[in-house]
């Protein structure tokens, strides 16, 4: 796949269902999310975690056999992409060990693609508050490692019964809600792609080496 580095066209969306279960809420959710995407324009790949097999980060292994296949795979969708989305399930009000453990190998390859990445995160969850605990501890390495984060998040509660048949969310209103926060998200980051003027980037990943200055936190 090519770089997103200026790249002609519509922007580049990489949208992940980070779970690896096969009935997955989150993986209906990111289909969901992809649709609506594809309706504003944009260039949509779609991918479940289920893609990127990968053993637990082991430093050894590391040394001895480099960042393994999976991990690679995933570095390469998410090289293609001007920003992402993942729709991530809760554990135990945090981030799943399977999505902390991708984010950990992918942060291991040079250069590290989360940082010139925009992201939008969103949940699926039975219980009430739809899993946005779990998007508020995500938030944390992502933005650690210079991924410029939406502020708005979304989450569905009751997930076992909130997808009509047709894919959409049987709450009209809240679907409407989601499409707005899809199109509001594709604005900025078309916004931050396109006009110059606004690509400053602002990082904090301790991982990169950024010149001379060792607290230089701001490119052009
Ligand atoms: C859960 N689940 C869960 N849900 C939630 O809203 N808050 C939580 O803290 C937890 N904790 C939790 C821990 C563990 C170990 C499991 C297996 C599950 C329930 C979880 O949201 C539910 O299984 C979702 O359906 C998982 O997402 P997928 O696989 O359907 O996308």
């Amino acid at each position: 796949m090519p770089t997103a580095a200026a790249h002609a066209g519509p922007l580049r969306v990489f949208v992940l269902g980070a779970s690896l279960r096969s009935g997955s809420a989150n993986a209906r959710l990111a289909s969901l999310v992809s649709a609506m995407m594809a309706d504003a324009g944009a260039d949509v790949d779609l991918a479940t975690m289920r893609e990127f097999d990968m053993p637990l980060y082991d430093g050894d292994l590391e040394a001895s056999q480099g960042v393994p296949e999976g991990a690679l795979a995933l570095r390469d969708r998410l090289e293609w992409c001007d920003a992402f989305v993942l729709a991530s399930p809760e554990y135990n009000a945090s981030v799943p060990g399977v999505v902390k453990n991708a984010i950990d190998w992918v942060s291991r390859v040079r250069p590290q693609p989360f940082k010139t990445k925009h992201a939008l995160l969103v949940s699926a969850s039975p219980s009430l508050v739809g899993g946005n605990r779990g998007l508020w501890a995500l938030r944390v390495p992502l933005e650690h490692l210079g991924t410029r984060v939406y502020p708005d998040m979304f989450s569905l509660a009751a997930a076992h019964q909130g997808f009509a048949e047709d894919g959409q969310l049987s709450d009209a209103g809240l679907n409407e809600r989601l499409r707005e926060t899809v199109t509001a998200f594709l604005s900025l980051v078309e916004a931050d792609a396109r006009y110059v003027c606004l690509q400053r980037r602002w990082y904090e990943f301790l991982g990169d080496r950024t010149g001379s200055s060792v607290t230089q936190r701001a490119e052009d």
